[in-house]
């Protein structure tokens, strides 16, 4: 496990630094992307080298990590619909896939997913964000180490903050996420963090013993994973 801190200031850059790394070590480069509050510097400093022909990500197929169920394909709150928003419609990425909530057979869509990933060479880099329950994707506490993409009951944590993603009216119910096991089989994983309210869970995340009840402890034994934090998330290591 590699354990990176830098300033607040650098973390942006820091993530699309190793972005970059991936992105220019293939011909073609499949990358799982999550959504969140976390990624979104990283996504203008990727907006920022592709606008100034720094960088070029035309070879990226990116992956949805995970969806929220129950919502049209219209619909602005989709993570598929913040991802095009926040990232591919702002740079090159040509090619990008997401599981569709919507499907008449959930397990059978489930399973395609995972299929489109291997058809396609595997996922390359996956990168992720930590919930404050110590989810990855909708892998929710008591995520199993093998589970695969599929249909999972929120957490009362993840229900509760889905207010800042737009879920007014409502709580949401269920979502759809890349499984433990599948993140597991990328190539390399970057999990980052960043601000003082991710502290405790960082700090269980990378400290405590391996357990399913923060998922995202389970990563800690890839062989290439690297936790990105910015001071304030590293406050309590
Ligand atoms: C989003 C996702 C979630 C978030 C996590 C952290 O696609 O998969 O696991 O990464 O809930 O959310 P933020 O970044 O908003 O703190």
């Amino acid at each position: 496990m590699n354990l990176l801190v830098v300033n607040s200031e650098k973390f942006a850059a820091t993530a699309a630094d190793h972005i970059e790394a991936v992105v220019q070590s293939k011909a073609k480069v499949n990358i799982c992307f999550p959504t969140g509050d976390t990624p979104k510097g990283v996504y203008l400093e990727l907006e920022r080298r592709v606008r100034h022909g720094m960088l070029s990500l035309k070879n990226v197929r990116g992956f949805g990590l995970d969806e929220w169920g129950e919502l049209k394909d219209d619909n602005p709150i989709r993570c598929s619909s913040r991802i095009r928003n926040d990232l591919y419609n702002r740079v090159d990425i040509e090619e990008y896939y997401y599981v569709n909530p919507q499907a008449f057979d959930m397990a059978e869509e489930c399973k395609e997913y995972e299929r489109l990933i291997q058809t396609k060479g595997g996922l390359h880099l996956s990168m992720l964000g930590i919930g404050l329950n110590g989810h990855v994707g909708f892998n929710e506490p008591g995520s199993r180490v093998d589970s695969r993409t599929r249909v999972v009951k929120l957490d009362d944590t993840t229900k509760r903050v889905s207010e800042k993603y737009g879920w007014k009216q409502k709580q949401p119910i269920w979502g759809v996420t890349l499984g433990v096991g599948t993140l597991l089989e990328s190539e390399k994983v970057l999990i980052l963090a960043n601000g003082r309210h991710k502290a405790q869970i960082v700090q269980k995340a990378i400290e405590d013993p391996v357990t399913p009840f923060v998922p995202v402890s389970l990563l800690r034994d890839h062989r290439n994973v690297t936790f990105l934090l910015d001071t304030e998330a590293a406050f309590l290591l």
